[in-house]
């Protein structure tokens, strides 16, 4: 299997689904899914770090995901916490530089200093950015898009006709990132799920059968080879030289 160089995607988005029946499938309760899939956010981060991918946004826990059990909520806000208590020194000395896009202000309190301090400890890494979306929904995104462009609006910064698509996407969190080149979705569900519905208007979509904690370095590389194989029009016709 060989990749295109030329043709690496510079910003992959990814949904990871399928922690649950991964777990359900071994007789395991479902917290040892999101175990074994928080340990896979880290090989595959480090699989698109090293094949020089710049962006990898990862859907880790949505507006939506609160409706779970509390047990499993908590279990899902305290991964991260115990994971940086212990593999800290290794995220420090990484070159991946991660920053976290969502809600801020329902995520318990020693979450957010982990998130602040993973931030600013990692924010001049060169390598790959990973975006850890936690507490994250595009409807919320777009209404807050919305409310701030309205405000501003009101209090006569902007006129309506300075609204435009380039407009709002600066009102987005993703608003100094590149575009979405390749949305990758595990475990056989084909929706969006509330994820980056605005970024995702050009982007090719992969879907596979695989869990997430099953979804390795194997895996990556045939999601890569198949979107190196789609012919991107943009709304335009097939360029001859292709
Ligand atoms: C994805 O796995 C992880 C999160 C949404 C946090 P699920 O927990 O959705 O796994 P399934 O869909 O029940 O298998
Ligand atoms: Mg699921």
């Amino acid at each position: 299997m060989s990749l295109i160089p030329e043709k690496m995607p510079h910003h992959i988005a990814m949904i990871l689904d399928g922690n649950g029946r991964w777990a359900k499938k071994r007789f395991l309760p479902r917290t040892m899914g999101h175990r074994k899939g928080a340990f896979n956010i880290r090989d595959i981060a480090s699989k698109c770090n090293a094949l020089g991918i710049e962006y990898l946004t990862m859907f880790c826990f949505s507006t939506e995901n609160w409706n779970r059990p509390d047990s499993e909520v908590s279990y899902l806000m305290k991964t991260p916490i115990r994971y940086y208590a212990r593999y800290k020194e290794q995220l420090w000395n990484s070159s991946v530089r991660i920053r976290f896009i969502g809600r801020r202000d329902r995520i318990p309190e020693e979450l957010r200093q982990v998130m602040e301090e993973l931030e600013e400890k990692t924010k001049d890494h060169p390598g790959l950015t990973l975006t850890l979306c936690i507490d994250y929904g595009s409807y919320d995104e777009i209404t807050t898009a919305v409310k701030e462009i309205a405000k501003d609006v009101s209090e006569q910064k902007i006129s309506v006709d300075d609204i435009t698509p380039n407009l709002i996407e600066q009102h987005l969190f993703t608003k100094d990132m590149p575009p979405l080149d390749l949305l990758i979705r595990t475990s056989g569900e084909c929706r969006i799920s509330n994820f980056l519905l605005w970024q995702l208007g050009y982007a090719e979509l992969y879907f596979t059968d695989v869990l997430w904690p099953d979804f390795n370095e194997k895996e990556l590389m045939k999601a890569l080879e198949n979107y190196q194989n789609r012919n991107r029009r943009f709304g335009g016709i097939q360029n001859e030289n292709q």
